[in-house]
């Protein structure tokens, strides 16, 4: 049964946190519950990580496979040894440049930290988030919380309490809302576990900074399909964070890529498909007559991450029955970007020659 609760929604000062508050919503942590909180990059669900029924809570809140492990946060590095075993030296060289930061990092799982977390793997993913909402209340719980991001199964991220409200009302406890998140894609997660270190899912810290600490880092590539559940990260099925409506990634010189974007706009047009277009601000001001509903994304790579998942949303809102997006650049946080758009348009990725 899905987990049920009333719902509270309560906004507060992102940048000084009322005490009040954190402290309920850490109560409600400690016995058992559900409080979705702001990170600097998604809205988390979050339970006490030591409490294996409060982590089964966050599975069937959002109908979530057991088979795909959830992030625990810590405020503190200290935390580490608690929930983690034989912590290697890059972990403390990597959380000491980018710690608290969207930055996450595979260990082995220590023995006392509930197997559920870990979808019954031998490891366990950790990091500090960069928000003194999440700080606050990590601080006020005294324990490590386990959050996945506050969406239903495979919708996309919520960068926001209202996407929250929208995917989780009646089956989280409290929502704490500090208004829309800073970098708006995940963390990148970190396997530190194998002989070589590879990036399961690129994120909010770009591979390039990584390579600067520990040049070795290598980019996992494999996109399991959904029946390679058991794979290296489940969050490396290929459908995920999908809005509602059909979607396509097109790829290549941005001349090409938009003269492709307009001629199929207008061919979907004319068989009376309505589509909706993800794009750069640049990208949205050459497409003002096309038929259909163009959503810049911004200017730069910052301005589209943080912006990505909330357009997806308003677009599914917005009833588009097909989404066309222009790929980035793979570089910098165009990496993750590229990625977020892959999967939400279930591999979908067009190449078009200039
Ligand atoms: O930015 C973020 O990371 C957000 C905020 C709330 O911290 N959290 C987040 O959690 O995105 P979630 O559960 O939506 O994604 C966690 C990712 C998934 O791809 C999952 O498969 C992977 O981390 N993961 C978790 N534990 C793992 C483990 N032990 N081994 C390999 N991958 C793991
Ligand atoms: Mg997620």
């Amino acid at each position: 049964m899905r987990y049920s609760a009333q719902t509270q929604v309560i906004r507060l000062n992102p940048d000084a946190p009322d005490k009040k508050i954190i402290e309920r919503a850490a109560a409600i942590i400690q016995r058992g519950g559900l409080v979705a909180f702001p990170t600097e990059t998604v809205y988390g669900l979050g339970a006490n990580a030591l409490d294996a029924n409060a982590v089964a809570h966050i599975f069937s809140a959002k109908s979530r496979p057991a088979s795909d492990p959830v992030i625990v946060h810590i405020y503190d590095w200290q935390q580490i040894e608690a929930v983690a075993l034989h912590v290697p030296a890059a972990a403390s060289t990597l959380a000491a440049a980018f710690w608290p930061g969207p930055l996450t990092l595979v260990l082995h799982r220590h023995p006392t930290m509930p197997a559920n977390i870990s979808a019954g793997r031998g490891t366990i993913a950790v990091r500090m988030p960069a928000h003194p909402v999440a700080l606050a209340l990590l601080k006020a719980a005294h324990v490590p919380i386990a959050a996945p991001s506050a969406n239903l199964f495979s919708r996309p991220s919520a960068t926001s309490a209202q996407h929250v409200l929208e995917d989780l009302n009646g089956h989280v406890d409290m929502i704490l809302d500090a208004g829309p998140t800073r970098i708006g894609v995940e963390s990148t997660v970190l396997d530190l576990t194998t002989p070589v270190p590879v990036v399961l899912r690129p994120g909010g810290i770009t591979l390039e900074s990584l390579r600067a600490l520990i040049p070795n880092v290598q980019l996992e590539e494999k996109h399991l399909k959904p029946d390679d559940e058991a794979g290296a990260s489940p969050g490396m099925l290929i459908k995920h964070y999908s809005p509602r409506a059909e979607m396509l990634v097109f790829s290549g010189a941005p001349d090409a890529v938009l003269s492709e974007i307009r001629a199929r706009t207008q061919s979907y047009a004319n068989q009376g498909r309505r589509a909706g277009i993800l794009v750069s601000d640049e990208a949205a001001a050459c497409l003002g007559d096309v038929p259909a509903q163009v959503c810049p994304l911004g200017r730069t790579l910052e301005e589209i991450s943080h912006n990505l998942f909330e357009k997806m949303r308003q677009l599914d809102a917005a009833g588009v029955e097909i989404i066309l997006a222009q790929a980035p650049e793979r570089a910098g946080l165009g990496t993750a970007i590229w990625d977020r758009l892959m999967r939400a348009a279930e591999g979908n990725v067009i190449e078009v020659d200039a």
